[in-house]
């Protein structure tokens, strides 16, 4: 049986290349191209963005989260994925009105798209701790100058080594890492995991972080400068990156970084020591992360040290902090083996209070 819905005045309409309507539980994305009119189903069939909130590129809506693109009258995918539809719908003019037949949708049909190995179970491989170094200072690749925070890394994971843990060591400054494009601005729900940018661009490495955080490592040294009394840009771009992960705790009820040690190196030609380890401790907690007693190790001046070499001078000679270095492994690798010999965390967490997921 037809249901035919006045949608309005046709000159109105007409007045907006594409928008989207509500009518009931129907969301329409409705278009007017080269004086044709043309009504498909508004809701993207990747994640469920607003197709009528997007923009017309040719004959093709473009959905405004993530860019998949659906044809304005026939609701198909863009070439090649035209089996990838959205429902379109029938429609007629009527005395200067436009009117929809909601009930004369065509039906959606989703082609299936191979998941990305990043959202593969997480099993923990059998074996001993396994230790990440991130290093988030940035210097010049070709002309590299000396840098107290790399030092103390290097110091812990050649330790940890020798302890016998697996490493790796990622350099945010030699990665491809593209900032932060703001999905989760757009919608809580267009913020994904993996980002984004990690499925639509292959040439970001930002993929060998979240690799390494949700399925390799156990533990983590997380080295940064002070940079005006705040961590280094390269780490924030790399945090700001990993709202991907978090947001899967309060969007999905998805808790991705299970069991896993933080500890963190800090140094600075300047103070705020206290103030960038508070910082840094509350985001990986809100990861889901632990930390060991004392997860950090710093070193700075302070304000009136303005002589930067004398900085260098004293961390490469430092006994205390290439000590601290390393005892700030011990205290890691010993909680990280708790936790994954306990295999500590199998329960289920509620969200900390956080409202981006639905009330039941
Ligand atoms: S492209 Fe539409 S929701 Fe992702």
């Amino acid at each position: 049986m037809e249901n035919w819905i006045d949608l309005g005045e046709v000159e109105k309409l007409k007045q907006k290349e594409l928008a989207e309507f509500q009518i009931g539980k129907t969301k329409l994305a409705i278009s007017f191209k080269n004086g044709e009119f043309g009504i498909i189903s508004s809701v993207c069939n990747h994640v469920g963005g607003p197709l009528g909130d997007g923009h017309l590129d040719g004959d093709y809506v473009v959905c405004p989260w993530h860019f998949w693109k659906f044809h304005h009258k026939t609701g198909e995918g863009e070439l090649g994925y035209e089996n990838d539809k959205v429902p379109s719908y029938n429609f007629r003019i009527e005395n200067e009105k436009l009117f929809v037949d909601l009930n004369s949708a065509t039906k959606r049909n989703k082609l299936p798209h191979a998941p990305h190995p990043l959202t593969r179970k997480i099993e923990r491989e059998p074996g001993g701790v396994r230790l990440v170094g991130i290093s988030t200072t940035a210097m010049n690749k070709d002309f590299p100058r000396y840098s107290t925070s790399d030092h103390l890394l290097n110091t812990s994971l050649n330790y940890a080594k020798e302890k016998g843990c697996e490493t790796k060591l990622f350099k945010l400054n030699e990665m491809n890492i593209k900032n932060c494009e703001g999905y989760y601005s757009k919608s809580a729900r267009a913020c994904t995991f993996p980002c984004t940018i990690t499925q639509m661009d292959p040439n970001d490495e930002m993929e060998n972080i979240y690799d390494a955080f949700v399925h390799w490592g156990d533990a983590f040294i997380v080295s940064t400068p002070i940079r005006w009394g705040v961590a280094g840009s390269l780490y924030y771009k790399m945090v700001e990156r990993m709202n991907s992960i978090q947001n899967q705790e309060t969007i999905a009820g998805k808790h991705l970084l299970k069991n896993k040690v933080v500890g963190l190196i800090i140094t600075g030609g300047q103070d705020n020591v206290q103030g960038v380890a508070g910082n840094m401790l509350g985001f990986f907690a809100e990861l889901g992360c632990q930390f060991p007693q004392f997860p950090f190790i710093a070193h700075s001046r302070g304000w009136s040290a303005e002589d930067m070499e004398s900085n260098v001078k004293y961390v490469r000679e430092s006994k205390i902090l290439h000590e601290g270095a390393k005892s700030l492994v011990d205290r890691i690798y010993e909680m990280a083996g708790l936790m994954i010999g306990e295999n500590a965390l199998q329960q289920k967490f509620d969200k900390g209070g956080r409202k981006a997921s639905r009330e039941k």
